[in-house]
């Protein structure tokens, strides 16, 4: 299969594949830009397909006859099967359902268009269309993959409003967009290593800070690295992010939204506004635990008679625990949403510790790390991280992550993240383990 270049549709000869999704209507209109742009098209339509859009209405917009069925001896002493696979210079097919595309990934040809793919060298090229539940069940990016990897390009899928009234990842891209990408050179296309496409994460990172007077405040180490890296891992696969930053010095990751904040009360308030329709929420901060009681109204002097000065501290929220709970709460309406994942930054006892955060807090993932070790954690470049699941069973699984840059680590949590989400999303458990964690990770 050769790379399609970024070329005119002009004199090209178009295959279009249609098979049974409700977006078969838009392939009529589909049908007619390519003719417009100046293509030759025939049409070869699934037997589902038919039940979306008649064979009749293609053949009147292309002006040639519409073929069905692999075993038709009348078409085939027309032009044959294969013939109709070597006249092709690019195979369109769209819609491509879950189950198109489950076919063509494991070299099915079981009708007459899984056949002409798996005969033909022209280029392909399809737009998927299906649920959003079904775009993001790990099966259907397993094969997506596995189609890219053949030299299949994908154009979309689209999100938004589905017609059985989700919303999400899944829609068929509209017509116009599929003749538009058809004339774009394929490595501008994204790839489905975007598979976060159409999910939204939110990422809290760096430190908080306690304001005891107008110049003085509590804080600690966070450079926001870590946090950052998240994002920009996340961005990187084609999230929508949101970064709930406290005071950094760091460049906003490329596509990432960010939202400052100073202290543990403003993150809360942040992070509470998006949570809701964050499919993922990540909470690398390192939130202060307590905010002094009363802040002063202007500059603390120094006590000329007193060696020592007290302050009176009250505890901030806990952040994460509290979008877990709400998260908790919102699952009796389908699953738990968000996905929630904390850190765990500890000096010793790494994994206990860890666990009882996990637990505690309610958390389905937990990224351990061991903030004592040098040239690691806080402000450094590189971190390792034991990565640990909630579960039902008593041994909770874990992944061990070995110093590495962050960014690196970044993207393994994000991984990780991804998996546990999909794994909860869709087999309906309240835990957080992933399909398949590995016990020991290297990236
Ligand atoms: O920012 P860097 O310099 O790159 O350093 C990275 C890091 C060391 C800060 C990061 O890897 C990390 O460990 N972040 C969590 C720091 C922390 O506060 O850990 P904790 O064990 O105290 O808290 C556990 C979890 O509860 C964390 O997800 C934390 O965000 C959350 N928390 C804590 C207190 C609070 N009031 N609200 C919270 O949400």
């Amino acid at each position: 299969m050769s790379q399609l270049a970024a070329a005119p549709l002009t004199g090209k000869r178009i295959l279009l594949g249609i098979s049974a999704g409700i977006a078969a209507y838009k392939s009529a209109l589909l049908a007619r830009l390519l003719k417009k742009a100046g293509a030759e098209v025939r049409v070869v339509m699934t037997e589902g397909a038919q039940a979306f859009i008649t064979p009749l209405t293609l053949q009147a917009l292309t002006g040639e006859s519409v073929r069905t069925s692999l075993l038709d001896p009348e078409a085939e002493a027309g032009m044959g099967h294969i013939e109709l696979a070597r006249w092709a210079e690019l195979v369109l097919i769209a819609p491509a359902t879950a189950d198109l595309m489950a076919r063509l990934a494991h070299g099915h040809a079981d009708d007459l268009l899984t056949t002409l793919c798996l005969a033909t060298d022209a280029d392909c090229v399809m737009a998927p269309a299906m649920n959003q539940a079904m775009w993001g069940h790990p099966a259907t990016h397993d094969n997506a993959r596995r189609l890219e990897g053949y030299g299949w390009r994908l154009l979309g899928p689209d999100s938004g409003d589905q017609a059985c009234g989700d919303v999400g990842a899944g829609r068929m891209l509209e017509p116009e967009a599929i003749v538009a990408g058809l004339s774009t050179a394929p490595e501008a296309t994204p790839t489905v290593a975007d598979d976060a496409r159409g999910l939204s994460v939110t990422v809290t990172a760096g430190p908080t800070r306690e304001a005891l007077d107008p110049v003085r405040y509590l804080s600690n180490h966070s450079s926001g690295k870590m946090g950052y890296a998240l994002a920009a891992a996340a961005a990187a696969r084609g999230a929508r992010v949101r970064l709930i930053s406290g005071p950094v010095a760091l460049a906003t990751p490329p596509g990432v939204e960010r939202i400052d904040v100073t202290s543990a009360l403003e993150m809360l308030e942040a992070a509470r506004q998006v949570a809701g329709d964050s499919d993922i929420f990540i909470g690398c901060a390192a939130v202060a635990d307590y905010r002094a009681e009363r802040i002063a109204e202007h500059k603390l002097k120094k006590s000329t008679g007193e060696d020592t000065m007290t302050l009176k501290l009250v505890k901030n929220p806990d952040i994460i625990a509290t979008i877990a709970e709400d998260a908790a709460k919102s699952a009796a309406a389908g699953p738990r949403r968000p996905y929630v994942v904390g850190f765990a930054a500890e000096t010793c006892d790494l994994e206990a510790q860890a666990r009882d955060k996990l637990e505690r807090k309610r958390l389905d993932m937990i990224v351990a790390n061991d903030v004592s070790q040098a040239g690691l954690g806080f402000g450094a470049d590189d971190n390792a991280a034991l990565l640990l699941w909630r579960r039902a069973a008593s041994e909770p699984a874990r992944s061990e992550l070995p110093a590495q840059r962050k960014a690196r680590l970044a993207e393994a949590v994000i991984d990780q993240a991804l998996r546990g989400y999909r794994a909860t999303h869709f087999d309906g458990t309240s835990a957080g383990m992933p399909p398949a964690a590995p016990q020991q990770d290297s990236p």
